[in-house]
């Protein structure tokens, strides 16, 4: 069994590429099917053994620490108009997990916002999931596949998949030598590298299991590429003293932060809902 049982997801950034819903909707909110995106990361998480969740929130999204609590007035209706199978799905939601927030008050940078969790975490090894990744998986959960690598290897593990070359200025690229078969150890990160300047194409995808030695890093507050306190910047400070892996994960990777990513993802996803798979393929055949 793991000892890795927190997780902390940053949800405090302006989602500017989905405005303007995201202008007073949560990007995080934006349903796929008929759940919110966060409630599948949160599933993943759960999943994998997490039983402690911290959200890094800000005061736009409220609504997200609603979704995650109870609603007795609601449950109370459910109950009367004896829809007991939604009433279950209602009351599981606040039960996924134990779930806390805290606030950043300024948004200054995933590295930032990772550093408001150093109290939850203390000192052990925590997980870190990005709700702009959405990883199908339906065997074994991208997030469990690193923590059983941490549980092997130690260190921290970074999720990583590759991604056109053309592409690799959108990411944290990682270089480093294959130690076992889609496993490595990483030398370098560079975060969101010209094609010209990337080391490889493997690509950092918002899945880390990361040493709690990181806060002596992230306290110094470093302003990194596009002006931003990096997390990249000090996962690659742990490198002094600590191995970093990086783990080819297997799971379709939707990237939900860009519209088409989404749209991918609510098709496949509806794809793969039986009771509506039919219809859904004979209307994109008609189209
Ligand atoms: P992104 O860089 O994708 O920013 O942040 P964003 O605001 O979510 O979306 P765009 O790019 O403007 O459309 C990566 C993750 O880090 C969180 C975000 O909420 C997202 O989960 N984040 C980012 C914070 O929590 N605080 C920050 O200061 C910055």
């Amino acid at each position: 069994m793991s000892l890795i049982k927190k997780a902390v997801i940053p949800i405090a950034g302006f989602g500017t590429r989905f405005l303007p819903i995201t202008k007073s909707v949560p990007k995080e909110m934006i349903p796929i099917l008929d759940k919110p995106t966060i409630h599948y990361i949160v599933e993943e998480a759960v999943n994998s053994g997490i039983t402690d969740i911290l959200f890094v929130t800000s005061k736009h999204k409220k609504c997200i620490e609603d979704y995650f609590d109870n609603f007795k007035e609601l449950e109370n209706v459910l109950e009367l108009s004896g829809n007991y199978e939604m009433l279950n799905i209602i009351k599981d939601i606040s039960n996924m997990a134990n779930i806390s927030f805290v606030r950043q008050k300024e948004q200054k940078g995933l590295g930032h916002a990772i550093y408001h969790a150093k109290a939850f975490v203390g000192s052990d090894p925590f997980c870190v999931l990005l709700g702009d990744d959405l990883i199908y998986n339906d065997n074994k959960p991208c997030l469990k596949q690193l923590i059983d690598i941490h549980d092997d290897y130690g260190g921290s593990v970074i999720g990583v998949q590759k991604v056109d070359f053309k592409d690799v200025d959108k990411y944290g690229i990682i270089d480093g030598v294959e130690v076992y078969k889609d496993l490595y150890e990483v030398k370098n990160l560079i975060e969101k590298p010209h094609v010209d300047h990337a080391p490889s194409n493997i690509a950092i995808l918002g899945r880390y299991i990361i040493s709690p030695s990181i806060f002596e890093f992230l306290e110094e507050g470093l302003v990194g590429k596009g002006g931003e306190i990096q997390l990249t910047d000090s996962i690659l400070k742990l490198l002094t003293n600590e191995k970093v892996y990086a783990y080819n994960f297997e799971g379709i990777r939707y990237d939900i932060g860009n519209k088409l990513g989404y749209l991918e993802a609510t098709i496949d996803y509806a794809l793969r809902d039986n009771s509506i798979n039919r219809d859904l393929t004979r209307y994109l055949k008609e189209r």
